[in-house]
Parts: structure tokens; sequence; C-alpha cells
């Protein structure tokens, strides 16, 4: 059951802000927060590494979420390859339905927690932003680490990652048809964690 504790759900697409707005929630409120991105680039970078997808799903560590080296374009596009295997998915849904349900609440942020993994979640959020805004965040971001990717370059993987995410036919990304919808194109972080908070605190 996911019903336990207190949940909340934020999906969308890479570089919307989900991120960023999912931790500060969690800080506000004081509840635990998963990325489950983190689980696919681990296993992503596993099977850039040579292991077999679904092995390296299998066999996943806690350990293996703290690395660095996760946050790189070519994991990012790998980790959206293996996210298209049901098997992969199968291997990841327990570890995120039991973090999300430990007491004192969980925030789990992704692309498919208020649809698959916590269709139950108390308060579900979608936070999305025009391709182009997300792609100018995600472009500044990289060249901050010295990752020297043209904009048109950053703008074209956002957008393959958008398709291969909402395409596939496990899991795809989508609101939940209860999902309160947060679009950051216009929004400071500040406007959009206030709006993320509003809405939780009306929900406890
Ligand atoms: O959130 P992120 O950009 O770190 O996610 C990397 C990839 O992992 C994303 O392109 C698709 C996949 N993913 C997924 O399929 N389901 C999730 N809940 C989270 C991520």
């Amino acid at each position: 059951s996911v019903t336990e504790g207190f949940t909340v759900a934020i999906d969308g697409p890479a570089a919307a802000g989900k991120g960023t707005v999912s931790k500060a929630v969690a800080a506000h409120f004081g509840f635990a927060h998963l990325d489950t991105g983190l689980l696919y680039r681990a296993v992503g970078a596993k099977v850039l590494a040579g292991a077999d997808p679904v092995d390296a799903a299998r066999t996943l560590i806690p350990d293996d979420l703290e690395n660095d080296s996760l946050r790189t374009p070519e994991v990012a596009q790998s980790a959206s390859r293996v996210a298209v295997i049901a098997e992969v998915r199968a291997a990841l849904v327990d570890f995120q339905r039991s973090f999300a349900a430990r007491a004192g609440g969980a925030v789990l942020d992704g692309r498919d927690i208020g649809t698959v993994i916590c269709p139950d979640a108390q308060v579900k959020l979608f936070v999305t932003a025009s391709p182009e805004v997300r792609a100018q965040r995600r472009f500044a971001e990289l060249s901050g680490k010295g990752i020297g990717d043209s904009y048109d370059r950053v703008l074209a993987d956002v957008r393959a990652r958008d398709a291969r995410d909402m395409e596939r036919a496990e899991a795809p990304l989508r609101p939940a048809a209860d999902a309160h919808m947060i679009d950051t194109s216009t929004l400071t972080i500040d406007a959009a964690v206030a709006q993320a908070v509003a809405l939780i605190t009306k929900a406890r």
C-alpha cells in the first residue's frame, strides 16, 4: 500500500524545474525526497559501462545513486532509453513505493509517480515548461559545469527525450487526471515553489 504516509507526486519533463520544486517542498514540510530519475540514470550509467539493463536494475543498490557522474547528458539519454524497458521499470517499483510509504511524508519526482508508482498520492503536481525554456535552463546549467554543448544541441536532446518519454508504451510521461499543473515557463523559482506549497497545504 502507498497510503501509509503523506505522499506528494511530482512529475514532468526534463528541466521543467521539478527537482528544484521537489527539494524546496520537501524542506518546507520536512518530508523525505526521492529523485526517481536517479534510479534510471544509475541503470543508464551501468549500461554505458557495458551492463545488461535488466540485470543492472535488479541489482541496483542505494549507493549507486550517490554518483556525480549521473548528471551528464549522455547518462540522461541512456536513462531515457533504459526507461522504455518494462522489466527495468518493474525492478524499480518496490523501492519507490517503500520510499513513498515511509512515516513522516515523502516527495517523489519523476515521470510516472502520479500515474503508476503512487496513484493514491495525496497531492499530484505536473511541473512543465516550454521546450525552449527548458533547453535554455539546461544549457545554462551545463555551461556552468563547463560542459560545452550548444543551445541547439541541448534543445534537440530535450525534444528527443520528451518524445521518447511521452511515446513509450510503458508508463509514458503524462499528467495524472487529478494532477495540478504548474507551468514554470514564466515563473520564478520562488513563485513555482509558492504555488506547490499552497496546493500541498490545502491538501494536508
Ligand atoms: O528526471 P531525469 O531527467 O533525471 O530522468 C532521466 C530519465 O529517466 C528520463 O528521461 C526518463 C527516465 N525516468 C522515467 O522513465 N521515470 C521516472 N519516474 C523518472 C525518470
